[in-house]
């Protein structure tokens, strides 16, 4: 998949779009939990400006690939429904239009929404979206038997989606040639090769958190698996890729990537349900030697 002809990344465009996370196209269509999108700006210019083939196998609301729109890409995650929504727009953004462009936030609409399982993938992203824009926080979460189950989030505004920008997400989802895939991050990191850029951005450990996010994380990521990333991180890097990657900025993963760049990013939480209760976090954006800034 890789090799030549480069991507050139158009830094002043990437640096405006990263300057106006809320209307730049196309941007995440979803609400994810440790979306990147507010930390791009922060993030830009420590890109390298051209690579072969992107990879992102944390795929969640896909931030810096829709900033960097790379018409060479392998895109993960191992949220298999979350990969089904990506390949549902990009294959048919029209028919779930069609399918959100009647519906309003609603209490009602919602449960009945989560409480059935409709057939037909393009229905079922629609539905995914649905219930993705009005849940709380935008929380993904699934009960035992695999069924979404956050409750309503009662939004505040009555739209659903920014149909414009979902169908530029389409547009960079169909470019050149951007492969999809539910797996986990180790298989979708095979097919890596010398001058691509890896941005591997896992569910963090943040161990001075008391509101259940370090028992969430440990369900989602263990510390054997941040372990098993920075390993892969690091053979990477040395095979010539640049690796990027954004975690938390604790001493105990800050050593995990030894030899990295490690730059300071600041982000106010939104996971906790009382504004008031909202904290400024530092993350850490760790650069492998070969990447510029
Ligand atoms: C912090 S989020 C990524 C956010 C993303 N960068 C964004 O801008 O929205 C982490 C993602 O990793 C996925 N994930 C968790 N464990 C994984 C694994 N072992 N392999 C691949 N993906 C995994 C989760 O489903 C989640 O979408």
């Amino acid at each position: 998949m890789s090799g030549d002809p480069k991507h050139i990344v158009n830094m002043q465009l990437a640096r405006e779009r990263a300057s106006s996370p809320l209307s730049a196209q196309p941007r995440p269509f979803l609400r994810w939990v440790g979306s990147k999108r507010w930390l791009l700006k922060q993030m830009v210019d420590s890109l390298p400006s051209q690579f072969a083939t992107y990879h992102e196998p944390f795929l969640g609301s896909g931030a810096l690939f829709f900033l960097l729109s790379p018409t060479r890409a392998s895109l993960s995650d191992r949220c298999s429904e979350l990969i089904e929504v990506y390949k549902a727009t990009k294959d048919d953004v029209s028919a779930i239009i069609g399918y959100l462009r009647p519906l309003q936030p609603d209490r009602e609409v919602f449960y009945a929404m989560r409480n059935r399982r409709s057939r037909g993938r393009l229905k079922r992203a629609a539905e995914f979206m649905y219930l993705n824009k009005t849940c709380w926080n935008g929380l993904y979460r699934v009960n035992s038997e695999g069924r979404f189950n956050v409750p309503y989030g009662m939004p505040k505004t009555p739209f659903i989606a920014d149909f414009a920008n979902l169908r530029a997400c389409a547009r960079t989802l169909q470019a050149g040639d951007v492969r999809l895939r539910a797996c986990d991050f180790e298989t979708a990191l095979e097919s890596v090769e010398s001058g691509d850029l890896v941005y591997l951005d896992p569910p963090y450990v943040n161990g001075h958190n008391n509101n259940g996010f370090v028992d969430y994380n440990e369900i989602l990521f263990s510390w054997e698996d941040q372990k098993r990333l920075a390993k892969r991180a690091q053979q990477l890097a040395d095979d010539g890729a640049y690796v990027i990657v954004t975690n938390a900025h604790h001493n105990e993963v800050l050593e995990l990537y030894r030899g990295f760049a490690c730059h300071t990013l600041g982000r106010v939480s939104t996971l906790a349900s009382n504004p008031g209760r909202r904290v400024r976090v530092r993350e850490a954006l760790l650069c492998s030697p070969n990447c510029v800034g």
